[in-house]
């Protein structure tokens, strides 16, 4: 009789997050041990029981800063951890504008620190959340890796400057396994419809703010420009069901590990999108008909730093990862709205 190997120990810094609390489930389905770290800055602590609500299991978490390196590596030694997924971090481009150290200590020295304590606790494996805001105005579309990288603001600046650092640390010491993620737009929710993306306040974003229009709570949507050279004169993205980006951290992970794709690699930069452009009023239309609800929209100026167009060539997570998006703007919206309708019943 064959006895399975014990599973991998995965932490997940920002654990509890939107895009983190969806990869936790889904590295849990594929059968990691995962372990959680968070220091609650924008997220709740109801979102570990909503995670053992869904999967029956119980994920470990500290609530702890990633900046505070003997902290995190006494959770790498004491779990036992073999890779990190490193998703914490401040994310609003307005507020970095308004208070760069704020991000700069956070993000890069979060990212810093972290690493050390790896080093440290001799744990190699590395997946970050980087961003396609680091390939800056497009010199031609779709963005491909290998696109000029120029931030256009210090949150875009700061997943620049990490992705350098991890290149560096890389070159200097071969054991080191990274791969940067540029994730495009993550929008939905999972199935269960317990966790999605709740920003605190008035949302900044285009899915959580319609979201909340079609519930009632906002009124009306104001449409950043109508009057770009797109298809319909509003901005284009390439929307990702956060579902299909938590698998590609699967796969990224397991495409780590020796003898796969990036097991061969010490840095690999990989863009996570669906390849498709979508439209503002594209997504507003495709949100009625998932909902079932009007959503009033109306024009409003361009938004200042945001760029027309952009969305990504997919294929090198296609060929490395073995992983592409499979669902579609549709599933989107729905899952998005049974969240929404989720949280309104409490
Ligand atoms: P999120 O804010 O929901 O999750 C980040 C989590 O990190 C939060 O739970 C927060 O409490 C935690 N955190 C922040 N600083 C921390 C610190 N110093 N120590 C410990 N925990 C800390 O954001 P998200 O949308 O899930 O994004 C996750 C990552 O993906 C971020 O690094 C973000 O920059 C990146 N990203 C997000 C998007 C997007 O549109 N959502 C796009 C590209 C990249
Ligand atoms: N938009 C509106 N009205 C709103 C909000 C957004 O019209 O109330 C428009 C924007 O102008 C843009 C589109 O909807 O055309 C998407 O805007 P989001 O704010 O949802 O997303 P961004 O593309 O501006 O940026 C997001 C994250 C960044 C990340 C980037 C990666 O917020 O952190 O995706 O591609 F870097």
């Amino acid at each position: 009789m064959s006895i399975a190997p014990p599973p991998k120990t995965v932490l997940l810094t920002g654990g509890l997050g939107y895009i983190g609390s969806h990869t936790a489930l889904a590295l849990h389905e594929a059968g990691w041990r995962v372990v959680l770290l968070d220091n609650l800055a924008n997220a709740s602590r109801a979102v570990l029981g909503r995670l053992e609500a869904i999967t029956g299991a119980p994920f470990p978490f500290y609530e702890a800063d990633v900046r505070d390196r003997a902290a995190v590596e006494a959770v790498l030694k004491g779990e036992g951890v073999q890779a990190v997924v490193h998703f914490a971090g401040a994310k609003a481009v307005g507020e970095s504008s308004a208070d760069p150290l704020s991000y700069f200590d956070n993000n890069v020295g979060g990212a810093v620190a972290l690493l050390q304590a790896m080093a440290a606790a001799n744990v190699r494996q590395f997946v970050f959340s980087s961003s396609a805001t680091v390939y800056g105005t497009p010199k031609y579309l779709p963005y491909d890796e290998a696109h000029p990288t120029a931030a256009i603001n210090p949150y875009g600046r700061t997943k620049l400057h990490i992705e350098e650092i991890l290149q560096d640390l890389a070159a200097s010491d071969d054991r080191w396994r990274i791969a940067a993620l540029r994730y495009f737009n993550p929008v939905g929710a999972h199935d269960s419809g317990l966790i999605g993306d709740d920003p605190n306040g008035i949302p900044n974003n285009l899915m959580p703010y319609v979201m909340r229009v079609a519930a009632g709570q906002l009124e009306v949507l104001s449409v950043f420009g109508t009057d770009y050279d797109t298809k319909d004169g509003t901005g284009v993205r390439d929307y990702i069901h956060v579902v299909d980006l938590a698998e590609g951290h699967v796969a990224a992970l397991e495409a780590l590990q020796p003898g796969r794709a990036l097991g061969e690699s010490p840095f690999e930069v990989v863009n996570l999108g669906s390849g498709v452009g979508h439209s503002v009023l594209e997504l507003v239309k495709a949100f009625e008909r998932a909902s079932n609800r009007p959503v009033p929209w109306k024009a409003a100026p361009r938004r200042a730093g945001d760029l027309p167009e952009y969305f990504a060539e997919p294929s090198k997570a296609k060929a490395l990862l073995k992983w592409e998006a499979k669902r579609s703007l549709e599933a989107m919206c729905a899952s998005s709205w049974a969240f929404q309708s989720r949280q309104a019943e409490g």
